[in-house]
């Protein structure tokens, strides 16, 4: 069924791990609707992925188990996984009024005013950070300050002790339970995998919030806790499941931004240089280069819920679309010379935040993140250069991040 000229797209493809972009230019240019024999539509210009991502009459999340079942087939027990079932009530995975009701907490905890007011605590984490690593006179970045300086940060909003020997643990469940998000039928072993570590992560929080019952504190769990007595609260269930996307999508996503970015800046060093040249007025731009040229999410997905139209077809209630963020991030009628990391552009326009109702509700945050991360890395660290002669990618497809990026200075 898709275009002679471009082969079913394969998300697990090895040469789409090593380098999506060659594939996602000739989907965009040769057939930006394409049919997978994976059984879904995939998009990949600009202005569709933008569109299917903003049009919440033709499309949203639909029946959660059916989209499971058209990777595992009809009969497959989709609630009798435990990483399912949890993704199932994630609200990012759901239709309003549900969807409506969370976010509203969520941004509630996240706006503008409150991340501002975070601004002087991640200077302090990304310093103390940089001081180790300049101490240590080596480091990985990906262990050593990408993952520590977000995780750092959900640990205070939520109230986590960032020294409980127990953290490492969840951070590792988080990473090997999110593959749930993948849109492919998982193995046996990785769902097997995935069912335990949301179990690990589940009982991390239900202890959290058991103990901000009976002792307040001033912090996100407590706030969240205490929302409990309002007449459309959330269930204890509902806490913990929003407490685990919540610090998940606060670091995966925001760690593998931070690796990306110096990776890109290792790749072209004319443009670290023009960061070092003005570290505290170029980082924004920075952030939003780097999340344009190499999105740590590079697709999402929707079901369409009307009959709609994509370039002249017909889409079909029930029908699953594939929105692949990094090729419209590359498309050349948006970007001029789109594959050139240049922190000069104007990047804004790229879409790795989403769009619509499901937008990202961590966006402030993570830019606030990267823009100090980025400045205060030019500004202490000005010879910096990353090994990326081959660089080491995590595996999965939707989350796209580095597993180790070795750096000197
Ligand atoms: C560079 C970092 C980040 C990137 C690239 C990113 C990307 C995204 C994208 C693309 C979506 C929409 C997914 C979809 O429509 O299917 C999303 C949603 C979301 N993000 Fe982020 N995110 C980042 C950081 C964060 C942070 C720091 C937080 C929280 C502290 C966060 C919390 C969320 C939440 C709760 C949603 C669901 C929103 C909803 O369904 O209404 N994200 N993110």
């Amino acid at each position: 069924m898709s275009s002679s000229a471009v082969p079913s797209f394969s998300p697990d493809a090895p040469e789409i791990h090593a380098d999506p972009y060659p594939a996602f230019g000739r989907l965009r240019e040769l057939d930006p609707l394409h049919r997978s024999d994976l059984g879904y539509w995939v998009v990949s210009r600009h202005e569709d992925v933008r569109s299917v991502l903003m049009d919440r009459q033709g499309f949203g999340q639909g029946d959660f188990v059916e989209n499971i079942r058209l990777f595992y087939g009809p009969d497959f027990d989709v609630m009798g996984q435990r990483a399912y079932k949890w993704l199932s009530e994630v609200f990012l995975m759901q239709d309003p009024p549900h969807h409506t009701r969370v976010r509203g907490l969520v941004t509630g905890a996240l706006n503008a005013k409150r991340v501002r007011a975070m601004e002087p605590r991640i200077r302090e984490i990304a310093d103390d950070l940089i001081d180790a690593m300049l101490a240590a006179g080596r480091a990985e970045f990906i262990k050593d300050f990408a993952y520590q300086l977000p995780v750092r940060v959900m640990c205070d909003m939520l109230g986590i002790d960032p020294g409980d020997p127990r953290l490492p643990e969840v951070m590792d469940a988080i990473a090997r339970s999110f593959i749930v998000f993948e849109a492919r039928a998982l193995t046996e072993q990785e769902l097997a995998e995935a069912n335990e570590q949301i179990g690990v992560l589940q009982a991390f929080f239900e202890e959290l919030f058991a103990d901000r019952m009976v002792n307040p504190q001033d912090d996100l769990a407590t706030a969240l806790v205490q929302s409990g007595g309002q007449e459309d609260a959330l269930s204890h269930e509902e806490l913990v499941t929003v407490a685990i996307g919540l610090f998940g999508a606060g670091f995966e996503t925001t760690a593998h931004m931070l690796g990306n970015g110096i990776l890109s800046f290792a790749q072209n060093r004319q443009q670290w240089a023009a960061l070092v040249a003005d570290p505290r007025n170029r980082s924004a731009a920075a952030v939003d280069e780097t999340l344009r040229f190499e999105s740590s999410l590079i697709a999402t997905y929707r079901t369409a819920l009307a009959e709609t139209q994509i370039r002249g077809e017909t889409i079909y209630p029930g029908e699953k679309v594939l929105t692949l963020i990094g090729a419209a991030n590359r498309d050349p009628r948006l970007f001029d010379d789109p594959d050139r990391f240049d922190i000069g552009r104007d990047a804004r326009k790229h879409l790795s935040f989403g769009g619509g109702i499901h937008f990202c509700a961590g966006a402030e945050l993570a830019r606030l993140e990267g823009r100090i991360a980025f400045e205060q890395l030019a500004e202490q660290m000005p010879d910096l250069e990353a090994d990326c002669a081959a660089p080491e990618w995590r595996p999965g497809f939707l989350f796209r991040g580095l597993s180790r990026l070795p750096i000197t200075w």
